[in-house]
């Protein structure tokens, strides 16, 4: 199938040209002095996936009634990311404590029967081995990606998002959503690890299927589609997450095919996939409101809708690895960079808690999930994380975790 690819309406370069760079570092500061301020009042917890009233609550490592199934290691991540900035012990040893708290929901398979393994291992043990060495992360990690490879479907070629795969009851037989795009790195990396190509056959597999099947003709997207497990037979897509009107599309969604087609292009070289995501991208730029957020889901297109900020720290974090692993002969590098560029700012400007208006969040006006009317307006872990992701990309020597 081809998809369109829009023209991008905005001069990106000529609206990034107007920043003045210092401000991502010293945003950068503010936000490592966040997360070193909440270190000992979050000891052994971990922030709720989103905010009530703007302020994260402590949670066990997952915590269903809390939604926070996918959600406990963007805390973690954030760690990390303070460690390589600072390289103070303090966060080391907090993030290593976290790799133990990881295992010990490996060992006991604590809400662990869905894709979303590829978050919080990859954020947490896969981080830290990278960082440190440790080899009881590493061990950790693979441990992981095992369980995670363990729910491909071979005849449909997917990861299966959630349930155990021998319930053949379960209601989400054969599907698999937009949002396990970023899982993929972490089966990516257990290939390297260990030179077993299963791994990343299966993740190669999976993102082939997101592109084939779950990027429309006009480069919007699905969250879900479902294929037969017995025939591999494509039944059909929507989204679950997003508006349901047709002409729908969630975006942060949108986000997560932006960020996770260029991973995985890193790891397999196949160039379609930064094409893809062009085309993806630019759906993106071109529907943002005046202040240069998205809103939560496409359909609805006036500055008074909600927002959802955290679309757009994930959006800005794929273009920059889009633009990363684009040759220095195409034009369209220095444009993504810019537009990855200009999407922080804006979260700058309008949607930073200043100080004192929150003990322990950073991005305003995230939405968990709207059709639930879970943490809307709200700040959402991911947005923080991913938010200080692209500010580290944007200021310093970026290693990536993913
Ligand atoms: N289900 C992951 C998300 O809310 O983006």
């Amino acid at each position: 199938m081809t998809v369109f690819k829009e023209a991008l309406k905005l001069d990106w370069k000529a609206l990034a040209a107007e920043i003045d760079n210092q401000v991502f570092a010293k945003t950068l500061d503010h936000a490592v002095k966040k997360v070193s301020d909440n270190l000992i009042p979050f000891t052994g917890k971990f922030p709720s996936s989103g905010g009530v009233n703007g302020v994260y609550q402590p949670t066990e490592n997952a915590d269903e009634f809390l939604y926070s199934d996918w959600t406990s290691s963007f805390w973690t991540g954030m760690i990390w990311i303070c460690y390589e900035l600072t390289g103070d012990s303090r966060f080391k040893e907090t993030g290593l404590s976290h790799s133990a708290s990881f295992r010990e929901r490996y060992d006991k398979n604590i809400i662990l029967d869905h894709h979303d393994i590829g978050f919080l291992f990859t954020l947490s043990c896969v981080a830290a081995y990278k960082i440190t060495g440790d080899e009881f992360s590493r061990e950790t990690a693979l441990l992981a990606a095992r369980k995670l490879a363990s729910r491909f479907r071979d005849k449909a070629g997917i990861i299966q998002v959630r349930g155990r795969l021998d319930d053949m009851e379960n209601e989400a037989l054969g599907e698999f959503i937009i949002d396990c795009c970023m899982n993929l790195p972490l089966l990516y990396w257990a290939a390297r690890e260990t030179g077993d190509r299963s791994f990343s056959d299966k993740a190669y597999s999976h993102i082939k299927n997101v592109q084939k099947y779950m990027v429309r003709p006009d480069a919007s997207t699905y969250q879900n589609f479902r294929k037969d497990i017995a025939t591999g037979a494509p039944i059909g897509g929507w989204i679950a997450q997003g508006d349901s009107h047709d002409g729908a599309c969630w975006s942060r969604g949108q986000a997560w095919a932006m960020y996770g087609l260029p991973l995985s292009y890193n790891y397999t070289g196949d160039a379609t996939l930064l094409e893809t995501c062009k085309a993806v991208s630019n759906y993106f730029l071109n529907r943002l409101q005046s202040d240069l957020v998205p809103n939560w889901d496409f359909y609805y297109k006036t500055d008074e809708d909600q927002r959802d900020t955290s679309a757009s720290a994930v959006a800005a974090c794929g273009l920059l690895e889009l633009a990363r692993n684009l040759p220095v002969t195409d034009s369209d590098r220095e444009v993504y960079e810019a537009a990855a560029k200009t999407l922080i700012y804006a979260l700058i400007k309008n949607y930073l808690y200043c100080d004192g208006e929150s003990p322990n969040a950073i991005l305003k006006s995230g939405v968990y999930a709207m059709r639930t009317n879970l943490c809307v307006d709200e700040p959402v872990i991911w947005g923080d994380y991913f938010f200080m992701e692209a500010l580290q990309r944007l200021t310093h020597y970026y290693r990536s975790f993913w």
